[in-house]
């Protein structure tokens, strides 16, 4: 993954988009900021090009991915359309973590694009201090495979 994206420095603005921004989102609204500043060491800004796929259908996950600016499609064998677009205050990559399984999906940058990535563990933790947090998670990743699952 190393060749595919390049880290980018968080800077402070940066940090109160995450620690503010999200509440304005409603997504975060809930999470325990003390529990944030803890997991704020272990966030890293990634930086993708358009067009880049930052995960694959098929392969073992690693990273949940929050994007901060830009967009992505989300795309799957088999389906003539894209099955989503998400854009900035959206996540992905949280499905194979929940479930233990392969990338359902390939998610590929629609336009140049900068997404907070956190690894699984770091996901696993936020979800186990924030149990509110964690069952809406769970619930937006159920609805997203039963949409696979419709096809
Ligand atoms: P994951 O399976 O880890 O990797 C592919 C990602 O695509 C998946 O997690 C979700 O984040 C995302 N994804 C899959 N299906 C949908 C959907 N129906 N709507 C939005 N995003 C989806």
């Amino acid at each position: 993954m190393a060749n595919t994206q390049k880290e980018v420095p968080i800077g402070e603005k940066d940090y109160l988009w995450l620690e503010k921004g999200l509440a304005g989102l409603g997504f975060f609204a809930k999470l325990d900021l003390k529990v944030l500043s803890g997991i704020l060491p272990c966030i890293r800004l990634a930086s993708f090009p358009k067009g880049r796929a930052v995960v694959s259908e098929g392969e073992r996950g690693h990273c949940f991915y929050l994007i901060y600016k830009g967009g992505v499609e989300v795309r799957k064998v088999g389906w003539d359309k894209p099955v989503a677009r998400l854009g900035a205050g959206q996540f992905f990559g949280e499905m194979a973590l929940l479930f233990n399984e392969p990338r359902s999906a390939t998610v590929r940058t629609t336009k140049p694009t900068l997404c907070f990535r956190l690894h699984s563990a770091d996901f696993n933790t936020i979800l186990r201090k924030n149990p509110s947090m964690a069952s809406r998670i769970r619930r937006i990743a159920a609805a997203r495979r039963r949409e696979l699952a419709r096809h």
